[in-house]
């Protein structure tokens, strides 16, 4: 993985500490991604990189040695074991030194590495493939791989899938790997940034309006009027404090009723349980699990023993689950 882009701000920790501004920490990553120094990157203990631990070894990367790369990105053929059976993709991931612009632009976390939550989720829907089977799928702040959403697609049987991140140069990486595994006909793609999400989903709720899909080139014509998915994935999104609320209202929006919504995070500190409460404050009922999977558990505890990297405050991603209420009189 490159670049040091994720510093721990309100986001949990294993080792309590004081914390430095965050615009300290923005500004030290900006100074060092700017001078490329080549000195290994230490971290006080208040900087924990949440990506020394990289994954449960559930979808494994490996490299495909004659795929056509550029300076910037190189594929994997990204594969996971399940019931004796092999699911496999191929996925683009980003080597690049970032600029200027992309460090203080837009979040740039999807862009450094697959998350553990991505791969936990991606895993969780190959043993679960009915979850997506004839579903509309829509996966939120997928980052550089979306790599749920792509198993999802190539494995479930959905009846489409779309794939989002607010990062422009996560959703162009998407792009690739879906032009790559052949399956542009039927993967949409596109930016989602959640608050222009919500503010439209707000003002259509204030005018009474029909609730719309986001409106781009690459929108789902059909869905424009209904614009709601059966299933809604996210992956590691919820430790993002000025984001979480907007996060909460595109999923509310875009939910149909009996849908559901599988979000995959760590703890890190208080932030799922905030993501947690605010859901439920806005009409959603939860449903959370620790041991969703007997395999990610086994994981976990043999971490727990063996690495001391591993901090499942900040890498054991659990499983909400959200569903809506019924309204009254609804049927
Ligand atoms: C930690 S990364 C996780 C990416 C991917 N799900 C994974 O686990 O590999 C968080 C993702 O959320 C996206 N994100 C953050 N804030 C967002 C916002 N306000 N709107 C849309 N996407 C956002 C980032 O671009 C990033 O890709």
């Amino acid at each position: 993985m490159s670049g040091d882009v994720l510093v721990k701000g309100d986001a949990g920790s294993c080792h309590p500490k004081e914390s430095h501004s965050t615009a300290q920490r923005r500004w030290r990553l900006l100074a060092r991604a700017l001078t490329r120094s080549p000195e290994p990157f230490t971290e006080t203990e208040d900087e924990i990189s949440m990506r020394r631990f990289t994954s449960f070894g559930l979808v494994n990367p490996v490299i495909l040695e004659n795929a056509v790369t550029d300076p910037e990105s190189s594929w994997y053929e990204y594969s996971a074991v399940v019931d004796s059976k092999i699911y496999s993709a191929e996925i683009r991931r980003i080597n690049k030194n970032f600029t200027a612009n992309e460090l203080i632009g837009f979040n740039n976390t999807g862009n450094v590495c697959v998350w553990p939550s991505e791969e936990c989720l991606a895993y969780y829907l190959m043993k679960n493939r009915r979850i997506c089977k004839n579903k509309m799928v829509l996966e939120l702040g997928g980052g550089m791989s979306c790599l749920a959403g792509v198993f999802a697609a190539k494995y479930c049987s959905p009846s489409g899938v779309t794939l989002t991140d607010g990062n422009v140069t996560s959703v162009d990486n998407a792009r690739c790997i879906i032009a790559r595994n052949d399956m542009a006909d039927f993967i949409k793609c596109g930016v989602v940034q959640w608050a222009r999400a919500a503010r439209v989903l707000r003002q259509a709720g204030v005018n009474g309006n029909r609730v719309q899909t986001w409106v781009t080139e690459a929108a789902d014509e059909s869905r424009r009027t209904e614009g709601l998915y059966d299933v809604i994935l996210s992956a590691d999104c919820l430790f993002f404090d000025d984001a979480r609320l907007d996060l909460v209202e595109t999923i509310y929006g875009w939910l149909a009723d009996g849908g559901v919504a599988l979000v995959m995070a760590p703890r890190r500190g208080t932030t799922f349980q905030k993501f947690t409460e605010a859901a439920i404050k806005r009409g959603f009922i939860t449903k959370q699990w620790e041991r969703y999977d007997p395999v990610v558990w086994s994981r976990h505890l043999e971490l727990l023993n063996h690495n001391p990297e591993y901090c499942p405050d900040l890498h054991y991603p659990l499983l909400l689950e959200l569903t809506k209420q019924k309204l009254p009189g609804k049927v």
